[in-house]
């Protein structure tokens, strides 16, 4: 976006869509030729590391076998040929501002932008207060879990992000203003409205809502106490090592145990407990600071100079919970300013969402940085537990967490968060990989450079750089596979790596549409320190797969097809038949058409477009219900392309999904899905 001299703001430049500019120091990238996937299967096949059942595993994953082989009487069948795992038919791409689902499917929205959920239940309105978007659905869905009651497919709570926000779809001031996607409405006597604040801060955050299947597939919102709206202002608790530190007194809370909201909530997570973990990804860009800049705000993106990315520090009220965005020096100590309020993001969020009263925490052992998401592997009883984090900038990391406190299920809650080792990957280019510990005193982590662990952690990337980990092509969702434990990483893009910084795992440079990087922990042991690893499909339009780095390739070696040409890999999910659903976050459009949905069978290699959104999105947040017979998946920013002459003239890119733009703007909303015989989502 570029700077409106209208609005008075020197808002900053988020490049790429959501993604703010990393300003990383390169580490040594050794150059490398690019190696053809399916030759590197075959050395690591012959490999002694590679001996994790059904790694490299086409046609060797076992999970989909039927279990009807006793047979009383002796006899030998043969065994029924196993159903596809991908059972539908490909969806072509499209171009439409409309939900594209298989032959056999149907699909509803539910709770779009602005539904009302808790409160007075206010309806969605331009002119919808502050408070009133408080007790309404947020903005910007974004990852999603489906957590059930009482263990029903039919009746649960949906917990979602509200990942940011577009302002001029937000306020009746913006209306037949040439605004872009990123613009506030214009200031007021050279400061932004209270209530504009209050609003855009209230439809961030995360809600908590109960959804139930009435007939004929029709879910509907239920009004429960367990409905909750949780924002950028609610309170949260700061634990593991980082709390108490100096890094986060403030003077909202001089002890450096709580802090206000959480901000840029992407991918999620469950943990084995079952509580919500919402990640803080680009929240950088919200603050800005004096000039200081202190690495704790450089390394991460803290605009200097600047405003923050909405003015919220511009409020005009000046209320301490506005202009706590602006993080320069301003008393005698930290206790009298907000110098260390962007210290204070960056975590993952645990939130109890079967429990309205209870306070969110950030669990800061599992590092600061722009945590796309985090994906736990399957607990196991006595053992670790452990989760896996990307951090979605150019040339960042995919980090680890192994818990110190052996897994109970008795017992196991958040706490076991808060004491463990983070670890950041290294990608060998022999197609070995190691986990390298972020642990204070070791692997040059020392003074001077570092002073303690809480200062590790507040500067992961520094540390993470410091120790060599390799530089990724922006990790975002992770997802781990049931049938065998591989672990799966949507790499989605990366415009800038040239030919000369590209290695094995980030072969491709420029990286224009991105690919889903794999591997196998040693022994299948998610805690182990070494893993093999491979890449499992390159994303990209069809022709043959080579010099040309736009060109993509299937889970099998193959050419991308119409079926399954897609771009820039971003939400993932494995389901328990480990179907890999793989949603696109891309700007480009030709050939790809609207941001899709596919699913990959990680054994046959099959991959095929399941879904297609409507004009100007993204599709992201996926999950079914248990019986896997109703899937929820999030458009997000429909219509987000609209011009700032299309806005002003009321001609959104979009209309999806009121279709009525004299009344409602496009809206992110959640989009349930089932099949019209009542059976398994992709079956
Ligand atoms: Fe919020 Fe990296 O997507
Ligand atoms: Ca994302
Ligand atoms: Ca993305």
């Amino acid at each position: 976006m570029s700077t409106d001299m209208q609005n008075q703001l020197a808002i900053i430049d988020h490049g790429e869509g959501d993604e703010p500019l990393s300003t990383r120091q390169m580490n040594p990238l050794f150059s490398s030729i690019l190696e053809a996937r399916l030759g590197r299967r075959q050395i690591l096949k012959g490999s002694a590391g590679a001996a994790a059942v059904g790694f490299m595993g086409l046609g060797l994953s076992g999970c989909l076998s039927d279990s009807d082989s006793d047979d009383d009487n002796g006899t030998a069948e043969p065994a029924p040929a196993p159903a596809a795992l991908l059972g539908f038919s490909a969806v072509p791409v499209s171009s439409a501002d409309t939900i594209v689902v298989p032959e056999g499917y149907s699909h509803q929205v539910l709770i779009p932008w602005g539904t009302p959920i808790t409160g007075d239940f206010p309806a969605w309105s331009v002119n919808s207060t502050g408070a009133d978007q408080a007790s309404q659905i947020g903005s910007h869905h974004d990852g999603m879990h489906f957590f059930p009651i009482n263990d029903s497919s039919e009746d649960g709570l949906l917990v979602l992000n509200h990942e940011y926000i577009e302002p001029r779809l937000m306020h009746a001031s913006a209306q037949g203003v040439a605004l872009s996607g990123g613009a506030v409405p214009p200031l007021v006597g050279g400061k932004r409205p209270d209530d504009e604040v209050l609003k855009e801060m209230n439809a961030h955050g995360v809600s908590v809502v109960r959804v139930v299947k009435g007939v004929n597939n029709d879910w509907q919102v239920k009004f429960d106490a367990m409905n909750r709206r949780i924002t950028a202002l609610t309170p949260m608790a700061i634990q593991g090592p980082v709390r108490g530190s100096d890094f986060v007194k403030t003077k909202y809370s001089p002890q450096g145990t709580m802090t206000r909201g959480t901000l840029n909530n992407c991918g999620n997570g469950v943990t084995p407990w079952n509580t919500y973990m919402a990640a803080e990804e680009n929240w950088a860009g919200y603050f800005s600071n004096g000039g200081d800049n202190p690495r704790e705000h450089s390394r991460y993106g803290v605009p200097t100079g600047a405003n923050g990315r909405y003015g919220w520090e511009s409020a005009a009220s000046g209320a301490d919970e506005y202009i706590r965005f602006d993080a320069s020096i301003k008393g005698a100590s930290a206790l009298e300013d907000y110098r260390n309020e962007p210290l204070c993001f960056g975590y993952m969020v645990e939130i109890d969402p079967y429990d309205p009263t209870s306070t969110p925490v950030k669990r800061t052992a599992m590092g600061r940085f722009a945590h796309e998401g985090v994906v736990f592997a399957p607990a196991v009883e006595g053992r670790p537990v452990v989760c896996y984090s990307g951090d979605d900038s150019r040339f960042e990391y995919i980090y680890k967490f192994v818990t110190a406190t052996n897994y109970n299920s008795a017992t196991a809650s958040g706490s076991l968060l808060d004491t463990g080792t983070l670890y950041v990957a290294k990608f060998n280019d022999d197609g070995t990989g190691e986990w390298l510990p972020l642990v204070y005193g070791q692997n040059g982590l020392v003074a001077p450079l570092f002073t303690s662990q809480a200062d590790v952690l507040v500067n992961t990337r520094l540390a993470a750089d410091t120790v060599g980990a390799t530089p990724m092509d922006r990790p975002e969702w992770g997802a781990v596979d049931p049938a065998n434990g591989d672990v799966y990483f949507t790499l989605t893009n990366n415009s800038r790596r040239t030919a000369d910084q590209t290695d094995e795992a980030n072969p491709r440079g420029a990286n224009p549409h991105g690919h889903i990087i794999r591997w196998a922990e040693t022994g299948g042991d998610h805690a182990a320190t070494t893993f093999d690893w491979d890449i499992f499909l390159f994303a990209g339009t069809s022709g043959t797969f080579g010099s040309d780095t736009s060109v993509g390739q299937d889970p099998k070696g193959q050419p991308l097809t119409a079926d399954n040409i897609l771009s820039s890999p971003d939400g993932m999910w494995i389901d328990p038949d480990s179907r890999v659903w793989i949603q696109m976050d891309s700007g480009a459009t030709d050939p790809f058409g609207n941001c899709a949905m596919l699913a990959a069978d990680p054994t046959s290699g099959d991959l095929k477009r399941f879904l297609v959104g409507p004009l100007g999105q993204e599709i992201t947040g996926v999950i079914t219900t248990p019986d896997q017979k109703t899937m929820f998946i999030n458009v997000q920013h429909p219509g987000g392309n609209t011009s700032p002459a299309d806005f002003a003239a009321g001609n959104y890119q979009s209309t999806w999904p009121d279709n009525n733009p004299g009344q409602y703007p496009p809206r992110s909303a959640t989009v349930v899905i089932w099949k019209d015989d009542g059976g398994v989502i992709g079956s």
